[in-house]
C-alpha cells in the first residue's frame, strides 16, 4: 500500500477499530468461538476488542494461523499481526542466547536468527520477542539465559547480528520483524529478584545499559518492548524520558512499542496508577503503543479522549504505526502470505536446521578446566555417562516454548554414536534438585517431578558400578531447566546440592572425571571444578547440541567458546564483572595498603572464570604488541599488532580480544571495555599475524553532561585471550 492509502484507511476507521490495532491478546482469545468466551471475561474485555484485535502472540502453526486469520478478516478489514517468543528457535532450537553469544561469531549468530525467521515465519510468525539484550551481572537473575551477557559493547553486537538476521529483507512467509527487548535497563533488577525495582545513575544508564538496545534500532529493528522495571523511579512503560525523548527522539525510533506482558495494568501494582484509565493514559502518554494482555487500552482509551484528556492525534500516530508494520510485511495485499503447509513441513527442524544448530552449539559452549588433557577422549575408551542429564530431554532451555521435546537428542543417544553402544553405559545417578516444588505451578506444561526410574540407594549403587567399569566417568549434571529464565531467581546459583553429593560419593570410584555442565547462568562452581579433571561448560544447548558435545568430546571439534559473563566465586561477590570501574583504592595498585583497600576479608576480588575466558585442545602463544604509532589523532586510526602461533599440532580458534582503559578522564572509567574481538583459525603449529585498528570511536563515554564525549590523554590497549590474560601497550590521544 502507498502511504496516502494507509492514511486513508486511517481516516475511515471507527474508534473501535483504530483502538483495535493497539491491543494484542494472546492465543486463546483467537481459537474457535467457544473459547473466546472464558479469557474474554477474565481479562474484562468485550466482544468487539477481540474483532478488531490488531495482534495475537504465541499462536502457531500454519493451519492455525489461517484459521483465525480468515475468521478476523470477517470482521475486520486489518490483518492480524502475529506476534510469540520464538527466542532462540522455533522447533530447530540453537542454544540459550547466553551460549550462542559465547561463541563470539556474529557471522554464525546472524545465521542462528535466520535460520529461528525462517522457521517461525514459516509457521506463521511476523514478530519475535528478540533479541533480549540486557546487560546483566548478577548471577542470580534466571533470565541470564536470555542475554548475550555482561558487556554494552558485545551486547551491542550480538543485538545487531540478531536483528540483521531476524529482520532480512523483512517480509511475512520469510523473516520475522525483531522486537528488542526489555528497554531498559531490566538486567540491573536489585538482587537479581525477578520483576524488581532498578535503580542506578542516569550516566551510567546511558553509558553501559542503552547502548545495546541503541544498536539494535541502528539495526533497523522494527519493534521495542518496554521492561518491566522502574528507571528513576518511573515505571518504564509509563517513562516518557526514556520512550520519547531517548528512543523516539533521540534515536530517531519510528517503528512500534509494545509493552511487556501486562505491563500497562502492574502501573497500579507499582503504585503510579490508581486504576486502569490512568495507567492507559499514562503507557500512551509516555508512548507505547501496543498494550499487551490488559484490559487498559480497550476499555479506557476511549473515555480518555472522550474526556479530552487523550487527544485523538496521539492514538492515530500510535495506531499509524502498528499499520505501517503491517504494510512494510505486505499484510494488506496478502494477509496469508508465506502460510504455506508443505514449506511448513520442510522447513521445521529440517537437515539443513539441524546442521545450523549443531554447528552453533559446538561454536558455543566453554572448556572451563582440563588438566592432564583430559579431554579429548580417546575412541576405544569405556565412558560411564552419568547423572541427570545423561538421558534427558531438557536441553532446550525454558524460552523454547514453542519446541517440540521429542526433537531433542539425548546424550546418551549422541555418545553411543559416537563411541560405540557398547563403550557407553548410562544411568540418571540421583534427583535433579532437592525440592521441586520450589521451581512453582507451570500449568502442567512441562513434567515437573522425580526424575528417577529407581529408589535413591540403588541409582547410587548403579552409578558406582559403572565408574568402577569405566575409564572415565563423566558427569551430566546442572540446573534444572526451570530454575533459569522468566522467574528463574536464585539465590544461589549453583548446582543443586543433592547432585554434588552424589558426585561426592562416586568420584573415589573414577579413574579420570570429566563434568558436563547444563545450566543458564554463571555458577558458582569452584568445589565442582576442583574435583574433576574435566569441566565443559554446555548451557542449554538446544534441540541437537548433544551431538555437538560428542564432538567436542571426542575431538573431533575443539572447543572455542569464551565465557560472557564472569563466573562468581562467590554468591556475595556479584554483581561481579570485569568492567568495573577504577575505585580510589585498588588492590594491588593503591598506596594503602593492608586491610584498607578495596577487597573482601574472606574472598579474592576476582570472579573464578573471568569475561572472555575459555580454554581449547590447543596451545597458542600471543606475542607482544606493536603499535604503528603512539599517537591516534583527531579522527585518524592507529594499529596494533601481534603475531598468535599455535604450539601444538592441534587446530584451533583463538578469540583475541581487544580491550581499551581510559587512564585519566573527567568521569570514573572502567579498568578495561571491550572495544573489538576476532575470531580466528590456528592450523597446527600455525603463526598468525592479528591487525586491529584503533579509532577516536573506541575512546568514547558519556560525561557529566551526559554527552558522548572523547578526552584526550593517555590510554591502555590490552590484546589477549580473555579479560586478564593480555599483553598490553600505551597510546595517547590528541584532538
Ligand atoms: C517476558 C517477555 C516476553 C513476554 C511475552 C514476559 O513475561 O518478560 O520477555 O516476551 O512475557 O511472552
Amino acid at each position: 500500500m502507498e502511504k496516502k492509502q494507509l492514511e486513508n484507511l486511517l481516516e475511515h476507521m471507527s474508534m473501535r477499530e483504530k483502538i483495535g490495532q493497539l491491543i494484542l491478546l494472546s492465543g486463546d482469545f483467537f481459537g474457535t468461538d467457544e473459547i473466546a468466551t472464558g479469557p474474554k471475561e477474565k481479562l474484562g474485555i468485550e466482544e468487539w476488542v477481540v474483532d478488531y484485535a490488531g495482534s495475537a502472540m504465541n499462536v502457531l502453526g500454519t493451519e492455525k494461523v489461517r484459521n483465525i486469520q480468515e475468521k478476523h478478516m470477517k470482521k475486520s478489514k486489518i490483518p492480524l499481526l502475529f506476534m510469540g517468543d520464538i527466542v532462540y528457535g522455533y522447533k530447530t532450537i540453537f542454544p540459550i542466547p547466553l551460549a550462542l553469544a559465547s561463541s563470539w561469531n556474529m557471522a554464525l549468530i546472524k545465521e542462528c536468527a535466520e535460520v529461528v525467521a525462517k522457521e517461525a515465519s514459516a509457521a506463521g510468525a511476523h514478530v519475535t520477542f528478540a533479541p533480549m539484550v540486557d546487560v546483566v551481572r548478577d548471577a542470580r537473575w534466571g533470565r541470564c539465559m536470555e542475554s548475550p551477557g555482561e558487556d554494552p559493547y558485545y551486547n551491542s553486537q550480538f543485538a545487531a547480528a540478531m536483528v540483521n538476521g531476524f529482520q532480512g529483507e523483512l517480509k511475512a512467509g520469510e523473516s520475522l520483524v525483531s522486537c528488542v527487548k526489555h528497554f531498559a535497563g531490566y538486567g540491573a533488577v536489585e538482587a537479581g529478584r525477578e520483576y524488581n525495582t532498578v535503580d542506578m545513575s542516569r550516566w551510567r544508564l546511558m553509558q553501559e545499559y542503552l547502548p545495546p538496545y541503541k544498536a539494535a534500532v541502528d539495526a533497523g529493528c522494527r519493534m521495542v518492548m518496554t521492561s518491566f522495571n522502574t528507571i528513576e523511579g518511573v515505571p518504564v512503560t509509563a517513562n516518557r524520558w526514556l520512550l520519547d525523548d531517548i528512543l523516539r527522539k533521540t534515536w530517531n525510533f519510528d517503528g512500534v512499542i509494545v509493552t511487556d506482558y501486562a505491563a500497562v495494568q502492574e502501573l497500579i501494582a507499582h503504585g503510579v496508577a490508581s486504576n486502569d484509565r490512568e495507567a492507559a493514559y499514562l503507557s500512551m502518554n509516555a508512548g507505547v503503543d501496543i498494550d499487551m494482555k490488559t484490559p487498559c487500552y480497550a476499555n479506557q482509551l476511549q473515555p480518555l479522549c472522550e474526556g479530552g484528556i487523550l487527544s485523538i492525534e496521539k492514538i492515530d500516530k500510535a495506531v499509524m504505526r502498528v499499520l505501517t508494520l503491517k504494510n512494510e510485511l505486505g499484510l494488506f495485499e496478502d494477509p496469508y502470505q508465506g502460510l504455506d503447509i508443505d514449506r511448513e513441513k520442510r522447513y521445521l527442524h529440517c537437515d539443513k536446521h539441524r546442521e545450523k544448530a549443531k554447528e552453533a552449539a559446538a561454536a558455543s559452549m566453554v572448556l572451563l578446566k582440563n588438566s592432564n588433557n583430559t579431554l579429548p577422549l580417546q575412541k576405544k575408551i569405556k565412558i560411564a555417562l552419568i547423572g541427570p542429564y545423561s538421558d534427558s530431554k531438557e536441553l532446550n532451555g525454558m524460552w523454547a516454548v514453542h519446541c517440540d521435546r521429542e526433537n531433542v537428542v539425548t546424550l546418551k543417544e549422541a555418545f553411543q554414536r559416537k563411541f560405540g553402544a557398547s563403550q557407553v553405559r548410562t544411568c540418571r545417578g540421583c534427583e535433579l534438585m532437592d525440592d521441586y516444588e520450589s521451581l512453582g505451578d507451570f500449568g502442567g506444561f512441562f513434567h515437573i517431578g522425580s526424575i528417577l526410574k529407581h529408589s535413591k540407594e540403588e541409582e547410587l549403587a548403579k552409578s558406582i558400578e559403572l565408574a568402577k567399569w569405566a575409564d572415565v566417568v563423566v558427569f551430566a549434571v546442572g540446573e534444572h531447566m526451570l530454575q533459569s529464565g522468566e522467574s528463574g531467581s536464585r539465590t544461589k546459583p549453583e548446582i543443586p546440592r543433592v547432585q554434588s553429593a552424589w558426585m561426592d560419593e562416586v568420584l573415589p570410584y573414577a579413574k579420570k572425571s570429566v563434568t558436563l555442565l547444563f545450566n543458564g547462568r554463571p555458577l558458582v562452581v569452584g568445589d565442582i571444578v576442583e574435583k574433576t579433571d574435566a569441566v565443559l561448560e554446555c548451557y542449554f544447548p538446544g534441540s541437537d547440541g548433544a551431538d555437538s558435545i560428542s564432538e567436542l568430546v571426542s575431538g573431533e571439534k575443539n572447543p572455542s567458546g569464551r565465557l560472557t559473563m564472569s563466573f562468581p566465586r562467590e554468591v556475595g561477590q556479584i554483581p561481579v564483572y570485569y568492567n568495573h570501574f577504577s575505585t580510589g583504592r585498588p588492590q594491588g595498585i593503591s598506596e594503602h595498603t593492608g586491610r584498607y583497600v578495596s577487597r573482601y576479608l574472606d574472598c579474592p576480588n576476582e570472579p573464578y572464570f573471568p569475561f572472555g575466558y575459555g580454554l581449547s585442545y590447543h596451545e597458542s602463544v600471543y606475542s607482544e604488541i606493536t603499535l604503528s604509532s603512539d599517537r591516534l589523532m583527531g579522527e585518524g586510526s592507529i594499529y596494533a599488532k601481534l603475531t598468535i602461533e599455535n604450539l601444538t599440532e592441534t587446530e584451533g580458534e583463538e578469540v583475541v580480544q581487544l580491550y581499551i582503559h581510559d587512564l585519566f578522564a573527567s568521569v570514573v572509567r572502567p579498568v578495561k571495555e571491550l572495544k573489538d574481538f576476532q575470531k580466528i583459525k590456528l592450523g597446527a603449529h600455525e603463526k598468525k599475524e592479528v591487525v586491529f585498528e584503533i579509532r577516536r570511536e573506541m575512546l568514547q563515554f558519556v560525561d557529566q553532561n551526559y554527552h558522548m564525549v572523547v578526552e584526550p590523554g593517555e590510554f591502555e590497549l590490552f590484546i589477549g585471550k580473555n579479560s586478564i590474560a593480555c599483553k598490553k601497550a600505551k597510546f595517547f590521544y590528541q584532538e
